[in-house]
């Protein structure tokens, strides 16, 4: 059986157009040698321009992706193949991660790699499909995994474990679990009302790849 991880509303984008004249684009893009438009947002250079974009608390954290993604395919479930993952961000574009798959552990090369990636729509390595990048709503990866139960975890969900959410997944014929790619916040409703449930695994709020980590465990205990 194939369970699938989603990892939505993720804050993981180019810059957008209306800051990308903004010097703190402009010149960590030089530092790089890499074009202003083709840089990944990240907080942490561009923060000045951020003040002028909405929701900006929820945006630019690439390296939340990164941890997550590491976290994630480098399990021996993902490695088995019982675990798909998939990076859906905020701007609707879905990023599919390959079978098997490996991903730069260097923050650096992980955000080249990803700038390639919105340029280029696919990434490929020796003839293997490392990521692919669609146009694509929640909704509709949903709609084409047609997992039998969509969990969602949340702090503010229904309070469970990690143990009860894997325990519901097993009574399933493939689910797809949902964690929140984002620093701060909560789902948008357009994402939660594909839930069947939101559960909360923990008092209190975790990191993302945290959540990822011990659901995963919980999952192989109870999948094998
Ligand atoms: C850094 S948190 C986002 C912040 C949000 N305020 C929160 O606590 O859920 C990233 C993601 O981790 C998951 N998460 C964090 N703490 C959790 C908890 N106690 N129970 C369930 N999921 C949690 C959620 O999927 C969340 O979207």
């Amino acid at each position: 059986m194939l369970l699938s991880l989603i990892i939505a509303e993720s804050a993981l984008e180019i810059v957008p157009s209306k800051i990308v004249s903004h010097p703190s684009v402009v010149n960590q893009a030089r530092r790089e040698s890499k074009k202003p438009q083709e840089v990944l947002l990240d907080r942490s250079y561009h923060h000045a321009a951020m003040r002028n974009i909405p929701e900006a608390y929820r945006r630019g954290r690439p390296d939340i992706i990164h941890i997550s993604l590491i976290t994630a395919i480098y399990t021996p479930f993902f490695l088995e193949d019982k675990l798909q993952v998939f990076v859906h961000t905020r701007e609707d574009k879905v990023i599919t991660v390959g079978k098997g798959a490996r991903l730069p552990k260097s923050y650096p090369r992980f955000v080249s790699l990803m700038e390639q990636l919105f340029q280029q729509k696919k990434i490929v390595s020796e003839d293997n499909i490392l990521l692919d990048l669609k146009q694509e709503n929640f909704t509709g990866l949903v709609k084409r995994l047609r997992p039998e139960t969509v969990i969602g975890l949340s702090r503010i969900g229904k309070k469970s474990s990690f143990a009860e959410m894997a325990g519901s997944m097993a009574k399933t014929n493939g689910g797809t679990l949902v964690i929140g790619g984002f620093p701060r916040g909560h789902f948008s409703n357009t994402v939660s009302k594909e839930f069947d449930r939101i559960l909360s695994v923990h008092e209190q709020p975790l990191e993302a790849h945290v959540v990822i980590a011990r659901s995963i465990y919980e999952l192989e205990r109870v999948f094998g």
